[in-house]
């Protein structure tokens, strides 16, 4: 077919199309190449691997688990407290008997005014106590109730490991039942329901809920304020391990 005959839009076409063909085909064929030696590259660092590593992994002894509760200094499941200075105790009954740490004395009072203004009557029973104090606690009345000091500190702990010489625990009990206070008995009064919902409100805790890991015996009274940075290290620094 002569040129002249072909419009000059197809001409062009025709004419391009042998010239396209020639110059792809190279890059194409480099492509593939490329393809095929990173494949091989690939394919031999795997079979190196399988080869050199695998052994090498399948060889490393497998970790002992660290266990998941480490000893800690404690005495009988009771962890050591300082005793809080007279200056930074506040008294929260009108007699002055019961005295906490200011942040915790002013959570607590706000806390009774909230129980009372729902009808539930918060009554402390104890707070701060000295280490003098809990050493007549723990070993007099251990020898008054005839108890080994094993079977003490199930109930009561050692002189100089009370949370209560922090000035951050207190015993609560219900006004409207006596006959509960520092009693198992507590936790059926609407003063440990109203507790339970809404003690977190004033940063208070149940220092010792059933089957706690130190193992020391249930007590629902028994609450400790963490709602600053001194009452939170004084209770969880360096213990984190336990499980709480
Ligand atoms: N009853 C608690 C354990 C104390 O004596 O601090
Ligand atoms: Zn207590």
């Amino acid at each position: 077919m002569m040129m002249d005959d072909i419009p000059e839009a197809r001409r062009k076409l025709a004419l391009s199309k042998p010239k396209s063909k020639t110059v792809s085909r190279r890059p194409r064929a480099l492509i593939f190449a490329g393809v095929l030696s990173v494949g091989a590259i690939l394919g031999l660092a795997v079979l190196a691997m399988v080869r050199f590593q695998l052994p090498q992994t399948a060889t490393v002894p497998i970790a002992t688990p660290t266990p998941s509760t480490p000893e800690l200094d404690n005495v009988l499941g009771h962890l050591e407290y300082e005793q809080a200075s007279a200056s930074a105790l506040q008294s929260i009954t009108t007699d002055g008997r019961i005295r906490l740490r200011q942040a915790a004395a002013a959570s607590f009072l706000q806390m009774q005014a909230a129980a009372r203004a729902s009808g539930v009557s918060l009554v402390p029973i104890s707070g701060f106590r000295t280490i003098e104090e809990q050493n007549h606690l723990f070993f007099e009345v251990k020898q008054q109730r005839n108890q080994e000091a094993r079977e003490r500190a199930e109930v009561s702990a050692p002189p100089g490991y009370s949370e209560h010489h922090t000035g951050y625990a207190i015993d609560m009990g219900d006004g409207k039942v006596p006959a509960a206070n520092l009693s198992a008995s507590f936790e059926k009064t609407a003063a440990f329901a109203w507790l339970q919902a809404n003690a977190a409100k004033f940063s208070f805790e149940m220092s010792f809920p059933p089957n706690n890991p130190q193992g020391i015996n249930y007590e629902p009274w028994h609450w400790r304020f963490a709602g600053d940075r001194h009452s939170l290290e004084t209770f969880y620094k360096a213990k984190q391990l336990q499980k709480r």
